[in-house]
């Protein structure tokens, strides 16, 4: 029987109308039936702070469990004067904690950005890219997504609008399914 692997998404954005959040239901829906993509939800999490190890939240906990069972992560997030949103950062500075036992460490990971601006979230990417790799993660090096014009390519329903987009993304997440199979076969 072929295997199957699950793929913990993280959305850098907790907007209802999120171009993320679409972009994430989109891939999810375009990934080959191996990968089994779903969204771990962060927006609850309180901000990392060492004090509170000795009897950590039970949001914290719950996450770090989810992402230790998870066979991969997929990060898909806007940019924010050029970097990476704090809910985002704070859940990779949670997930990177206890320090040598975090959850992060070896595993197969993507990024996805997007914005309505033309450069789509390239800044972003790469500081978080930056962060995943000192953790040890292993992020996939191409097809890289900076989706650009966004708010262009997403119906009011979330659909996509653009057939080459949807192409292009399926060629990502085939790609990305083929990168966690790599390391799992290791
Ligand atoms: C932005 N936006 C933005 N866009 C961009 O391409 N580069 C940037 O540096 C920023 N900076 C930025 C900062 C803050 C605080 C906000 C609220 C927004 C615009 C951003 O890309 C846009 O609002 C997206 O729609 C946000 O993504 P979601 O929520 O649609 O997924």
């Amino acid at each position: 029987m072929p295997k199957s692997y699950e793929v913990a998404v993280l959305v850098g954005s907790l907007r209802k109308k999120s171009l993320n959040r679409m972009l994430a239901h989109a891939l999810s829906a375009l990934a080959p039936p191996a990968l089994s993509l779903r969204i771990a939800e962060i927006g609850d999490l309180p901000f990392y702070n060492d004090d509170l190890e000795r009897d950590a939240p039970h949001a914290w906990q719950a996450l770090r469990e989810r992402i230790a069972a998870a066979d991969a992560m997929l990060f898909i997030t806007p940019e924010y004067n050029r970097s990476v949103p704090a809910v985002l950062k704070n859940a990779v500075d949670v997930l990177s904690r206890p320090f040598g036992s975090g959850a992060l460490k070896g595993k197969p990971a993507a990024i996805a950005t997007s914005s309505p601006g033309a450069m789509g979230g390239f800044g972003a990417s790469h500081h978080l890219r930056q962060s995943l790799v000192c953790l040890g993660m292993n992020v996939m090096a191409s097809p890289e997504v900076y989706l650009g014009n966004a708010g262009a390519l997403f119906d009011e329903a979330g659909a996509l609008t653009n057939p080459s987009t949807e192409d292009f993304l399926r060629r990502f997440v085939s790609a990305f399914s083929d990168w966690i199979e790599t390391f799992s076969a290791r």
